[in-house]
C-alpha cells in the first residue's frame, strides 16, 4: 500500500494543497423529528419543503412536517420533483421557488428531489438564463454569485449522498445528456440523516444506491492524486473534484468496509436494521469522499448509459413515467471494466479497495490488481441482482460508438481517472462492460 501514504511527496507538478470541505450532519435514528428546530436555529420563518409524490405518502415526509408545524415554521410543499429531473423540472421547481419568497428550503427525499432544491435556491436567490450556471462546455459555467438561502436536506435513500455535495445533476433533454451545476455554495448548510427512512425502502432501490455509494468511495480512492492535478488558476477555485487526497482516502476506506460488510444483508432482509443503519451512514461518507475528491470513469459512462436508456426498461420501486435506469445500477454496470482498466496506474489503491470491500488481497502482485477489484464487485453485484453487464438491460455491440460518443464529452468526470483516457479506451470500456459472468 505504499504510494497510498505518500501524500505529501514533492516534485509531482501538481496542485501543492487540498481543501476539506464539508457542512454540519447531524446522524441518528429519529433525527429527522429536528427538523423544526434546526429550521428555526437557521432562522427560517418560511420554507420551501421539496418532495416527490411517493416520498410524500410515506412516514419520512410525515416526521418532518409535522416537525415544522410544532416549531411553528409556515412551509410550502413542492412535491413535483421528477425522479430523473430534467432542465424542464428544474425550472418549474425554480419557479415555485421565485414566486414563493421563501428563506429556506428543506428537502424530503432520495438525490433528485435533494438536487432539484439545490437548483431551486439557485435560480430563486441567484435568477438568471437557465444555461448560465451548467457546467460547461454545455452551460455558461458561470460562478454561484454569493451565498444561497439555508437549505436542510432529509435523504429517504442510503445511497446518492446528495446531501454532502454542491452538485445538482439532470437531464438535459434538448442534447440527451446529463450534465449539471457544481458549486460549493450548493452544498447543504446542513443534513439530517435518519436511518429509519430504510425500513421501508424496497430491495432494488437498497442495491442499485448501495452500489451508487460504493462507486462514489471506490472512485474518490482510485481517482487521480491531487498532486497529479493541474492547480486551479485561483486556489480560491480549486474544484470540488480535486483528487483523491488524505481526507477522502480515509472516509472512503471507511464507507467501504461498512458497504462490504453490510451491502448484500441490507438488499436481503428489510428487517436487518444494523445493516441498513450501517449502509445509511456509509452513504453519506461515500458523498463526504467524492465531494471532496470527485468520481472518475464509472460515473462518466453511466451518463450515457442513463441518457440511451432502452424503451421498456423498469425497476421495481422507482416511479417513472418513461424508461429509467436507477442511477447507482447505471454505473456499477461499468465499473468491473474500469478498474481492469484502470489498476496499473495505482494497483496498491485498487488493492486496498477491493480488501475494504472483503476481498483476499493476501499475497496479491500489483497486476492482479484490477482482476481482484473486478471479481469483488462481481461477486456483490450477483449477491444482489443486478443485471449481468450493459447487454442484460437491452445495449449490444452496435451501442458502443452511441455509448462513446455520450460519454466523451464528460470532461469533469473523466479528468479525474487516474489514467487518461482516449475515446478508442472508453470504446473497450464499454465493450468490456457487456456481460460479466
Ligand atoms: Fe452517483
Amino acid at each position: 500500500m505504499s504510494c497510498c501514504h505518500h501524500y505529501f511527496a514533492p516534485g509531482q507538478g501538481g496542485d501543492d494543497a487540498f481543501t476539506i470541505d464539508g457542512s454540519t450532519m447531524t446522524f441518528g435514528a429519529g433525527c429527522l423529528d429536528e427538523a423544526g428546530d434546526q429550521a428555526l436555529s437557521a432562522r427560517m420563518k418560511r420554507v420551501a419543503l421539496f418532495t416527490d409524490r411517493t416520498v410524500r405518502e410515506l412516514p419520512p415526509f410525515n416526521v418532518v412536517a409535522r416537525s415544522l408545524e410544532r416549531a411553528g415554521v409556515d412551509f410550502a410543499i413542492y412535491d413535483e420533483t421528477e425522479v430523473e429531473p430534467t432542465d424542464r423540472s428544474f425550472q418549474a421547481a425554480a419557479r415555485f421557488a421565485q414566486d414563493g419568497y421563501f428563506d429556506g428550503f428543506v428537502s424530503v427525499g432520495g438525490g433528485s428531489v435533494i438536487d432539484t432544491a439545490k437548483a431551486a435556491n439557485l435560480y430563486a436567490t441567484y435568477p438568471a438564463e437557465f444555461l448560465t450556471y451548467i457546467n460547461a462546455p454545455i452551460g455558461g459555467g458561470q460562478p454561484v454569485p454569493g451565498p444561497v438561502k439555508p437549505h436542510i436536506a432529509c435523504p429517504t435513500t442510503s445511497g446518492t449522498g446528495s446531501e454532502a455535495t454542491g452538485i445538482a445533476i439532470f437531464d438535459l433533454l434538448a442534447m440527451k445528456a446529463k450534465t449539471g451545476i457544481q458549486s460549493r455554495r450548493l452544498r447543504p448548510t446542513t443534513a439530517l440523516i435518519d436511518p429509519n427512512v430504510t425500513e421501508t425502502l424496497p430491495a432494488t432501490i437498497v442495491a442499485a444506491s448501495g452500489f451508487d455509494a460504493l462507486s462514489h468511495s471506490l472512485e474518490s480512492l482510485t481517482a487521480i492524486s491531487y498532486r497529479r492535478r493541474a492547480a486551479a488558476a485561483r486556489p480560491s477555485s480549486r474544484p470540488p473534484s480535486q483528487g483523491a487526497n488524505p481526507w477522502s482516502d480515509a472516509v472512503a476506506a471507511e464507507a467501504l468496509r461498512l458497504i462490504g460488510r453490510n451491502l448484500v444483508r441490507a438488499v436481503r432482509d428489510a428487517s436487518d436494521v444494523e445493516a441498513r443503519t450501517e449502509m445509511m451512514y456509509a452513504a453519506t461518507l461515500g458523498g463526504i469522499a467524492f465531494a471532496n475528491a470527485g468520481c472518475h470513469l464509472p460515473h462518466g459512462m453511466s451518463y450515457a448509459v442513463s441518457g440511451l436508456v432502452k424503451d421498456g426498461t423498469y425497476f421495481d420501486g422507482y416511479p417513472c413515467e418513461g424508461p429509467m435506469i436507477p442511477h447507482g445500477m447505471s454505473v456499477v454496470l461499468n465499473a468491473p471494466s474500469v478498474y481492469r482498466f484502470t489498476a496499473c496506474a495505482c494497483p496498491d489503491r485498487h488493492l486496498h479497495g477491493a480488501e475494504c470491500l472483503g476481498a483476499d488481497v493476501r499475497g496479491a502482485a500489483p497486476e492482479d490488481a484490477g482482476e481482484i477489484v473486478a471479481r469483488r464487485l462481481i461477486e456483490l453485484m450477483q449477491a444482489t441482482g443486478i443485471p449481468n453487464g450493459l447487454s442484460a438491460i437491452g445495449f449490444g455491440a452496435g451501442d458502443v460508438d452511441a455509448l462513446t460518443e455520450g460519454a466523451f464529452p464528460q470532461k469533469r468526470v473523466i479528468g479525474n481517472a487516474p489514467r487518461a483516457v482516449t475515446k478508442d479506451d472508453l470504446a473497450s470500456l464499454f465493450g468490456g462492460a457487456m456481460r460479466y459472468w
